[in-house]
């Protein structure tokens, strides 16, 4: 086969593993197939509560008080659901909410100035940020302003946006070289699109489905050789065997790149093999969420992020010292060995 036509071969064959996942999402049929190693992820149970339920319940508690208040909407598989896509009104605040989610979906195309790398926001929270377990947007935007101890400090909203444009975005290698700047308007679109999308949604809890699954460490370790062999079978068509993943111009079908310069940076919460392993049990290979055993998503984690990616923009030292003052005592590779050579120090640095 041309390299063209294998392209293309496997960007369908993308869609179709896509279409299917979206079939069995909306056909509530998920709830029932993931019952084998949930791992981290609550069992929750499920009482439909829709939307139109909801607003029904808003006016009548609007014209009397003494009415129960609306309560959050659900969906059959024990989620929050999200308004739909096209309830996204016709007004200046709806025209904010689609700015919003056009640099969510097109993040190097709208707002080339502040990213280093060929992702978009959506390549990891899926379903322009709507998808349970894929650190939605509802479930974020409920939590903040909260104390992380990753910067020791409150973290807003606009905090967290900002770290995933430093990080995830690699903002260091774009035009600009920086996140966007406190207060602009980027930041503005960006959170009018998540309120929008958390209208309804409870504040003071953590929301079931919110931020990644937190998956138990394997009793056998991980391994970047047994991950290198899950990778192979389940991930190289889409992503490819060099990682760097594909674009179709045709179908516009794009696979992101997983390490090399094109990818998130050594800061990235992704860098990190337990958030990676997390991740991809919940949405890898895509279409087929839950379909990897723990152990399989460790060590494809732990392959995936073995290899050498942009540095942590917080290096100003050297690597040794970067480890210690922000990496140690996590699951990475950051300045560690692997098949004899340390890694950590970025992509710029050829050898
Ligand atoms: C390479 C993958 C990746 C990309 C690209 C990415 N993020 Fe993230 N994002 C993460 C990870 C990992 C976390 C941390 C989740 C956790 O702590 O469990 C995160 C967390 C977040 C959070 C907080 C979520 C929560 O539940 O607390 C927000 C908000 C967010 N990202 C917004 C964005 C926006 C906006 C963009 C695009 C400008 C973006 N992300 C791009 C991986 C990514
Ligand atoms: C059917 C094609 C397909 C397969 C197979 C697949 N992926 Fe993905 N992957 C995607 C697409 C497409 C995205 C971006 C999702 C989006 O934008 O909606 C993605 C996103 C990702 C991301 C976050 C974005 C980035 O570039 O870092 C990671 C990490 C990832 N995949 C890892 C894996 C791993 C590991 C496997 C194998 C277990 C795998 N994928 C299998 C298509 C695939």
């Amino acid at each position: 086969m041309s390299g063209a036509r294998r392209l293309a071969w496997s960007a369908g064959l993308g869609i179709l593993l896509f279409g299917a996942g979206y079939l069995i999402h909306d056909s509530g049929l998920m709830s029932f197939s993931f019952t084998s190693e949930k791992g981290g992820i609550t069992q929750i149970g499920s009482q439909v509560y829709t939307r139109e339920a909801m607003e029904s319940d808003r006016k009548t508690h609007q014209a009397d008080r003494a009415a129960p208040t609306a309560g959050m909407p659900v969906g059959a598989d024990g989620y929050y659901s999200p308004p739909s896509e096209n309830s996204i009104p016709d007004s200046p605040y709806g025209d904010a909410v689609k700015r919003g989610r056009a640099i969510f979906m097109e993040t190097s195309t709208m707002v080339s100035e502040h990213v280093g790398n060929t992702l978009a926001c959506v390549n990891c929270h899926l379903d322009a940020g709507r998808r349970e377990n894929s650190a939605p947007m509802w479930g974020a935007y409920v939590r903040y302003p909260a104390y992380r101890s990753k910067t020791k400090s409150i973290s807003t909203i606009e905090d967290r946006i900002k770290g995933c444009f430093t990080y995830s975005m690699n903002a260091q290698g774009s035009p600009s070289g920086q996140p966007p700047p406190a207060g602009s308007d980027i930041y503005r679109d960006l959170t009018t699109y998540f309120y929008w999308m958390a209208d309804g949604a409870s504040t003071g809890e953590k929301l079931p489905g919110s931020g990644y699954p937190k998956l138990k460490k394997p009793e056998e370790d991980y391994d970047v050789m047994r991950g290198q062999t899950v990778y192979a079978q389940n991930c190289a068509l889409c992503h490819g065997a060099d990682g760097q993943g594909q674009r179709d111009p045709d179908s516009g079908v794009v696979f992101p790149p997983l390490w090399g310069p094109n990818s998130y940076n050594w800061g990235a919460g992704m860098a990190r093999i337990d958030t990676a392993a997390g991740f991809i049990k919940a949405n890898m290979p895509l279409g087929k969420p839950f379909s990897l055993t723990d152990q399989e998503a460790w060590d494809v984690a732990a392959f995936v992020d073995s290899h050498e990616r942009p540095k942590d923009p917080r290096q100003t030292g050297t690597l040794e010292e970067a480890r210690v003052e922000f990496h140690d005592g996590e699951e990475s590779f950051y300045g560690k060995a692997v098949n004899g050579k340390v890694v950590g120090g970025g992509t710029e640095q050829e050898d």
